[in-house]
């Protein structure tokens, strides 16, 4: 109801709409028009009611939600069925629990702020509220198992292409992080629910610093990770950039569907390396070794030269970080 009620003061511009008016085209009362105008002015939605002429919108607030993304959002599939939580532990750890009663193709989950974010190889994910983007995309991709690692280089293209639309020249560390002046504005955590030869589904995290700031960092990241607030100097609109990352992404995920080729999204994530050419250490469990990337392959393999030896790196375990700096 209190979307409806939201669609029509969006539908009518700027302009006043009268409370009888929403009252009947909704088909409830003015004092339930009155109740959830409240709701919406709590929200964070600045209506003025006037007792002659009824309400109008006069601004939005920064919130990702589907009515906020909706108008940005140019999909079929990815996004349409959005859920946004103004507080949650973890958007992976809630789309892994709405899979296990449904599994939606292409649902979004999204948090204003997340209290136990999850980073890739066990470590935590800072998730201010309203600073950033933390989101979860659930798929049901009928591709082998073995591809999967295939979807995190989608998503690096598409929050890649997204930011280039924005005028943000970021570059891509291989396999998935977004970077901007050698700092991590950007990570993707990609958990898989199968078996050996069948995809049950998947789930995409993506978290975006965007509009926070580093001075709020803990002092062992300061160093290694900044928003895009800090490195560009303004603030990004979150919605804008959001629905862009899902509309890019839907393309490069259909188009990887359709023909089995992803090499849209290697051009991009190759074109825009932060690694390729460079000298970087290689860490897998224990141990470290020190090598130089030479290029990513058609599959998304990382390819590097250890002492002259020419050998191909599979995303699964590994993490990469520059000789003096992060990379
Ligand atoms: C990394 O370590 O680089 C991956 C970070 C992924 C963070 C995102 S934020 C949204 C989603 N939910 C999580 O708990 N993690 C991912």
């Amino acid at each position: 109801m209190k979307n409806k009620i939201l669609n029509l003061l969006t539908e009518n511009n700027n302009k006043y709409i009268s409370g009888e008016g929403i009252s009947s085209s909704i088909g409830i009362s003015r004092a339930a028009v009155w109740k959830y105008i409240n709701a919406l002015k709590e929200e964070g939605y600045v209506i003025e009611s006037s007792t002659k002429k009824g309400y109008r919108l006069i601004s939005t607030p920064d919130l990702l939600t589907h009515h906020e993304i909706n108008k940005y959002l140019h999909t079929t599939l990815i996004g349409r069925n959005l859920v946004h939580f103004p507080t949650i532990n973890s958007t992976n750890i809630k789309a892994k629990e709405l899979c296990e009663s449904n599994i939606v193709d292409g649902l979004v989950v999204v948090s204003e702020e997340q209290t136990a974010g999850k980073g890739r190889l066990g470590r935590s994910w800072l998730s201010p509220k309203g600073k950033g983007i933390w989101m979860s995309i659930i798929l049901k991709p009928e591709i082998s198992p073995m591809n999967a690692s295939k979807i995190t280089i989608i998503t690096a293209a598409a929050v890649h292409k997204a930011l280039s639309e924005l005028a943000i020249d970021a570059l891509i560390k291989w396999p998935n992080d977004i970077i901007l002046n050698n700092k991590k504005v950007c990570g993707i955590l990609t958990e898989m629910n199968g078996e050996l030869n069948k995809i049950n589904y998947l789930i995409v995290g993506v978290g975006i610093n965007v509009n926070s700031d580093t001075k709020d960092l803990p002092d062992e990241l300061k160093e290694k990770a900044s928003s895009l607030l800090s490195e560009t100097g303004r603030l990004t609109d979150r919605k804008k950039l959001m629905a862009s990352i899902l509309n890019n992404f839907e393309v490069l995920y259909f188009d990887f569907l359709k023909t089995g080729s992803f090499s849209s999204s290697i051009n991009i994530c190759r074109n825009n390396s932060a690694v390729i050419n460079k000298d970087i250490f290689l860490q897998e469990g224990n141990s470290v070794k020190q090598v130089k990337v030479l290029d990513i392959s058609n599959e998304g393999h990382l390819i590097i030269d250890e002492n002259g030896v020419k050998k191909e790196v599979f995303s699964g375990e590994v993490s990469i970080r520059g000789l003096d700096k992060y990379i």
